[in-house]
């Protein structure tokens, strides 16, 4: 791996901004003195814990961590209850801000109610400690109800992103063998309203699912078909029926540190999703402690706003978990950022004075293609701390953030002289949060730099071989200890959790990302070294939307890449052939496209899809991929000597350039 990239550009963070920093340098100096005293300190001060931990961390049966053993607490306590036992009931939790303009506020004491009125609906449906919930929901408070509901209980939730298709909803169901649905009738996109609901119906149309109930929270008003008997047998029921009418006062009990709080679907190498299991007490620990520090975050004053979707790792971690645990006041929005106009997201940090704001590159890009005039207009003088997450950031897309956003100062005015500083976060659903990025009070930053290992983190760079590499020298990213908030295990499948992470060099975890430091030891993330796409900041796998490609009719063989792309990081291109009685039609593309949509969910449909007459493949099978994506990316095909038929790669190469003009 060869890294070309050179920036010189350093932002040290301003002598005022150091001065009142939450998190301080002396923080990396006790970590490193005594890591695990270290996160035994921050779990206490982070967490309110019904029993004190015995032992910080046993890794005696690794790569099975244990961390804060013997502790007990529960989630919803902490995220919710606490914060009103301390007497900030009367703070805002969550502003939610609805895509056709509606908004409600959730003060805390607000959430307390809200959230023991859903455990109690719950309960009352039978659903207890350790029976699995999956929520297929919009970007509405009633999902962080729902999980954080789950989590009194100590119900194992399983988010499932509300774009993903009803197929995919079903095996996701079926893994972790649901109990119960909870969604909505629909929600708002793009100014129209899109449905959930049917998606559900869809998913449990055939019998042999575990789902007993499905609640259905009524959030678009569409007709949406109610059926009292179901032919699969599980009953449906309002939210509003269920969950209004119960008790306010839900006594919670607390769970043991280890006790999975909830299973997160990814995509990886192979055709089928891992459930990412997470547990209690580490997770919150680190989950609290990086939101607290990474952002700055002072709860008495700030707004805080991630504009992920909770049903991906970053709103678990940096929505529902990390900013309540903290007290913090957030902001979530429901919708696109150009719904009803392109200054969206500008005019909703205005209007709730957000302080900060945490997004991911593709959306900065967008909004960079979109023109400085939109934010230009509005008032963003109150942001202090800017966040990426997702993917690496572009310097240029780094540089307009802190010049456009973080320098903004209100409409007309000269720009900041100290802008919000940006902290560009590295870590993956397994690692549950942030592992390597800046501290805002301490770090120069580099724009295009995820920089350092958070304090109490342990990050390498090898080779192929395990061993460490030197200054400039990329290489594979690896961590080298065991974290609080790490992976517990892959649900149902702890052989595949051994072998896709720990089995490369032994003893350190194996992230799947290129890495290189430079001359001061900062970090720079190099892009996936698998066979895992990374789309707007989303994580598709190949093999998956080849097997949806495979799986219809037309299609006999596919190969998928990962090329790139200017505003999304990187475009799902397909190669395709097709099946002898196949025709190559008009809007056999589309068709294409559509299904993999059907299959999987929009965001994997393929930018292209070229049909060829055959793939290129070495003598032994293996379809050369690196070819295909250097053709994607539109340059020459590299070395083709490996393969069975060297003419195949010249045909491909002329077809992409006639079809897709690559
Ligand atoms: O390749 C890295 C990339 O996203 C992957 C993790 O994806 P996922 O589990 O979906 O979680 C995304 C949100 C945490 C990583 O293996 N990635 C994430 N953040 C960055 C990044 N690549 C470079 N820089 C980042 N800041």
């Amino acid at each position: 791996m060869e890294s070309m990239q050179k920036e010189t550009r350093v932002f040290p963070p301003s002598e005022a901004f150091a001065a009142d920093a939450v998190a301080k340098a002396d923080k990396y100096e006790r970590a490193q003195a005594d890591r695990l005293s270290y996160w035994a300190d921050e779990a206490r001060a982070a967490l309110s814990w019904d029993k004190d931990f015995a032992e910080v961390l046993d890794w005696s049966e690794a790569p099975f961590a244990k961390w804060f053993v013997g502790g007990e607490l529960n989630a919803a306590y902490n995220a919710v209850d606490r914060h009103v036992e301390a007497g900030n009931g009367e703070r805002a939790a969550i502003h939610f801000e609805g895509e056709p303009g509606d908004s409600r506020t959730f003060t805390y004491a607000e959430l307390k109610d809200e959230v023991s009125r859903a455990a109690n609906a719950f309960e009352s449906l039978g659903v207890t400690k350790g029976d699995r919930v999956a929520i297929y929901m919009p970007m509405i408070p009633e999902t962080i109800v729902t999980m954080l509901a789950c989590a009194r209980i100590g119900a194992i939730h399983s988010v499932v992103f509300g774009g993903f298709s009803s197929d995919a909803l079903r095996s996701r169901v079926d893994d972790a063998e649901a109990k119960l649905v909870v969604t909505a009738d629909g929600s708002y996109r793009r100014g129209k309203p899109s449905p959930l609901k049917p998606n559900v119906d869809a998913a449990l149309s055939a019998p042999g699912h575990t789902v007993e109930n499905v609640v259905v929270v009524k959030r678009n008003g569409e007709d949406v078909e109610f059926t009292a008997e179901r032919p699969d047998g599980a009953k449906e029921l309002w939210w509003h029926d269920l969950v209004d009418g119960q008790s306010a006062e839900h006594a919670y009990v607390a769970h043991d540190s280890e006790h999975p709080l909830f299973i997160l679907y990814t995509s990886g190498t192979t055709g089928k999703p891992k459930g990412i299991l997470h547990t209690t007490g580490g997770y919150l620990t680190q989950t609290a402690v990086t939101h607290r520090d990474t952002f700055d975050l002072k709860p008495e004053t700030d707004v805080y706003w991630c504009t992920a979707d909770v049903g991906w790792i970053t709103g678990h971690s940096y929505i529902t978990y990390g900013p309540l645990v903290n007290g913090s006041t957030q902001v979530i929005y429901e919708g696109t950022p150009d719904s009803p106009h392109k200054g969206r997201l500008w005019e909703i940090v205005q209007k709730y004075g957000v302080t900060q704001f945490y997004t991911a590159p593709t959306l900065i890009r967008t909004c960079m293609k979109w023109g400085r005039e939109i934010p230009d207009e509005y008032d963003l003088s109150t942001l202090r701390v800017l966040g990426t997450v997702g993917e690496a950031i572009n310097p240029e897309a780094w540089m307009w953030f802190r010049e456009v956003i973080g320098a903004n100062n209100g409409p007309g005015k000269p720009p900041k002289e100290d802008p919000a500083p940006i902290v560009d976060t590295w870590w993956q659903t397994e690692t549950g949060a942030h592992m390597i990025s800046p501290l805002p009070g301490v770090t120069h930053t580099k724009p295009g730099s995820a920089q350092a290992a958070v304090p109490g983190i342990d990050i390498g760079i090898v080779d192929e071989l395990g061993e460490p590499l030197g200054v400039g020298e990329a290489g594979l990213l690896v961590v080298k200890e065991p974290w609080p908030s790490m992976l517990r295990g892959i649900y149902n499948n702890s052989e595949r959790y051994k072998e896709t992470y720990w089995s490369r060099f032994g003893d350190v975890y194996f992230a799947g990302d290129g890495a290189r430091t430079d001359e001061d030891g900062d970090i720079w993330l190099m892009g996936r070294v698998d066979d895992v796409m990374n789309v707007s900041g989303h994580r598709l796998s190949t093999t998956e939307i080849e097997s949806a490609l495979v799986s219809h009719e037309a299609v006999a063989e596919a190969a998928v890449v990962g090329a790139k792309d200017a505003t999304t990081g990187e475009a799902v291109v397909a190669f395709v052939i097709l099946r002898g009685d196949a025709e190559d039609a008009t809007g056999l593309e589309q068709e294409l496209r559509n299904h993999v949509g059907q299959e999987i969910g929009p965001i994997a449909k393929p930018r292209n899809v070229l049909v060829v007459p055959e793939l290129p493949k070495t003598r032994s099978g293996k379809i050369m991929r690196r070819l295909l994506k250097d053709v994607a990316e539109g340059r020459e095909a590299g070395d083709a000597s490996t393969l069975a038929d060297p003419t195949v790669m010249q045909q491909i190469a002329e077809d992409m350039r006639a079809k897709h003009g690559a």
